[in-house]
């Protein structure tokens, strides 16, 4: 099959909807700033300048961004709850959830490992139905629609990005991105175009014909928010997504998303580490599937400025080591 037909190959699996955190090694990091290192760090500067013109298609209409809480919830639940019944036993992963999110929010949802994370993030994803609550997304109350209408909100509304990237691993990323319009419904010419665009937004013009064994983590993950942003969702939902990456490609994934919230798209984050969750705008703590703290992020950090000192200091140690070893 031709790799750009955005279909899956022969035999190829679409990927699940659970995180696979071993499907993909993160790239090894080299803490040495080699040629290659400069051009993909020149790289990544230019994706993180690139966003701010990032399609409104792709975001919220900067109008709507700047009405940020003041309409209705995009994600509104009220008593959610979840239990998992494995044979006679029932875990009772969700115990009564309620949560608004409003457009233009950058949400941390943070708590200790079986807090109920996941599968907070798998019914607001529309991937699984909540065993008691109401769930409106957009005001549409998407607990009783069908699995067709579940799919077709899914598909629209919702971007996905995972800790494991969940790429087609015999697809290159042109075609890995181009696949959710294919179940859209959108034009071959239209789908290349939409592509091919979103991920030079994500500065991977260079890198489209590439599989996802051709590149490197963070690379992999831009592919992973391109598919995400493709079909213009009104909401993107991440899990974990530094959690295979190196702290500085973290920081740059950081960086992206940030400056795709600026734009005006509503991000709904799970992540354990406080040092990515202070670059949200509100943290939400889970524990033993209830929600025990909700907190604003008064000045959230800049993953853009972090980024940039890290790059430098890295430079800066690698000139002063070469000066050292050339004396
Ligand atoms: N499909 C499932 N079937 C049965 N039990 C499940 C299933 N998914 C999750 N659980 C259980 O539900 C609870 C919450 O799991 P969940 O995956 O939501 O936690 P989490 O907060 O995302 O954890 P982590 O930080 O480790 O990813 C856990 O006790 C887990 O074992
Ligand atoms: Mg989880």
């Amino acid at each position: 099959m031709n790799d750009d037909s955005g279909l899956p190959e022969d035999g190829e699996q679409v990927p699940s909807s659970q995180t696979d955190s071993s499907s993909t090694d993160p790239d090894g990091f080299d803490q040495q700033p080699t040629e290659k290192d400069q051009a993909a760090t020149n790289q990544a500067s230019s994706t993180i300048q690139n966003l701010a013109t990032i399609p409104q298609r792709a975001v919220a209409r900067q109008e709507e961004a700047d009405t940020i809480l003041t309409s209705t919830p995009i994600v509104d639940v009220r008593n959610l709850a979840k239990t998992y019944i494995i044979g006679r036993t029932s875990i009772r992963a969700l115990q009564g959830i309620s949560l608004g999110v409003y457009q233009g929010e950058f949400v941390a949802v943070m708590g200790p490992s079986g807090s109920g994370k996941s599968t907070f993030m798998n019914l607001v994803g529309c991937l699984d139905r909540p065993s008691q609550g109401e769930y409106r997304l957009a005001g549409k109350l998407v607990s009783s629609l069908s699995n067709d209408e579940l799919a077709n909100i899914r598909n629209r509304q919702i971007g996905f990005v995972f800790q494991g990237f969940n790429l087609l691993t015999r697809s290159n990323a042109l075609s890995n991105v181009i696949l959710p319009m294919v179940y859209a419904g959108v034009s071959r010419e239209e789908r290349e175009r939409r592509g091919r665009s979103v991920l030079r937004l994500v500065g991977l013009g260079d890198r489209m014909d590439h599989k996802p064994s051709e590149l490197s983590g963070g690379q992999q993950q831009r592919v992973a928010i391109a598919r995400a942003l493709v079909n213009g969702p009104s909401l993107l939902l991440a899990d974990e997504p530094t959690g295979n990456l190196d702290s500085r490609t973290g920081l740059e994934i950081m960086a992206v998303l940030q400056a795709l919230n600026e734009q005006g798209l509503t991000i709904l984050m799970v992540t354990h580490e406080p040092d990515i969750a202070k670059f949200a705008r509100r943290q939400v703590t889970f524990r033993d599937g209830l929600i025990v703290s909700d907190e604003p992020v008064l000045s959230p950090a800049s993953a853009k400025e972090e980024w940039t000192k890290l790059v430098n200091k890295v430079t800066a140690e690698h000139k002063v080591k070469v000066t050292e070893e050339t004396r």
